[in-house]
């Protein structure tokens, strides 16, 4: 048989944030596989400590325990993360460029320094970006004046336009309509079919059943459950993942 090779391995991850009110223990002993290919969304409400993770595993801070593994190599805070694409909890790219302009930019940052790439070559990986997150009509259109499901799409391009091995995204389809959401959704269905792996989180749970391979339940900085949603839902009971989630997070609380 062989043996697993998960791209991302994540061991007793843990952070406690030190401010002059006190400590707050936001992450404890987090540990999961990503296995080439996965999506896998953590899930969690407000608070439970899902962009800690993801920050974590981003290297923007420091873990106060635990590590973090990409292809068999321990990554350190504030190294840089190459073949990683990130999409933050609140994505704000510049308002005043255009589309293109951002995606422009984000394709010549996102490619090694030592290739330069011609202009027409640029321009292609651009269109290229655009049309895969099904904005190429748009790129023209100033940042400041997309809807927040087209900011969203904008956010998707620059994740893959290093053509990252791994995603990282962090509430992708939070604040979207029902129609963004689902356009959100499709576009990362997509992506797996291309093969990419991709954790993301989210505090709405309804939207993830039929993307994730595996969900991660977070409450309170703890991990409470791991695995198949259909494993999730025959230990609660529950027919969808919102009972299951609300009998979760009450025999947390309770
Ligand atoms: N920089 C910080 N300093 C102190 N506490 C923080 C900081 N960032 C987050 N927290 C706290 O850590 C906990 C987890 O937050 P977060 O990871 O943002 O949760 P989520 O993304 O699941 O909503 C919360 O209680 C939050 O208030
Ligand atoms: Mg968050």
């Amino acid at each position: 048989m062989n043996q697993p090779n998960p791209i991302l391995s994540i061991k007793d991850l843990s952070k406690t944030y030190r401010s002059r009110e006190g400590a707050v223990e936001a992450l404890t002993r987090l540990s999961l596989d990503l296995e080439r290919g996965e999506i896998i969304g953590i899930l969690g409400p407000n608070g439970a400590g899902k962009t800690t993770a993801v920050k974590l595993i981003m290297g923007f801070i420091k873990a106060t325990q635990g590590q973090v593994i990409f292809n068999n190599e321990e990554l350190k805070a504030a190294e840089p993360r190459p073949g990683f694409g990130y999409l933050p909890e609140n994505f704000r790219p510049n308002p005043n460029l255009t589309v293109g302009e951002y995606i422009k930019m984000q394709y010549n940052l996102a490619r090694p320094q030592a290739i330069r790439a011609k202009r027409s070559e640029t321009s292609e990986m651009v269109s290229t970006l655009l049309n895969k997150v099904g904005m190429a009509p748009f790129a023209k259109r100033r940042i400041a004046k997309l809807s927040k499901g087209m900011g969203q799409r904008v956010g998707i391009a620059q994740a893959i336009a290093g053509n990252p091995e791994l995603m990282i995204l962090d509430e992708p389809t939070s604040g979207l309509d029902p129609i963004g959401k689902n356009e959100v959704i499709d576009l990362l269905l997509s992506l797996k079919n291309e093969g990419k792996t991709i954790l993301f989180c989210s505090h709405i749970l309804a939207e993830v059943e039929r993307l994730c391979d595996r969900i991660g339940i977070i409450v309170d900085g703890n991990l409470r459950f791991l695995g198949k949603v259909d494993e999730f839902l025959a230990q609660h009971q529950a027919k969808d993942l919102d009972e299951g989630f609300k009998k979760e997070v009450k025999c947390t609380t309770s």
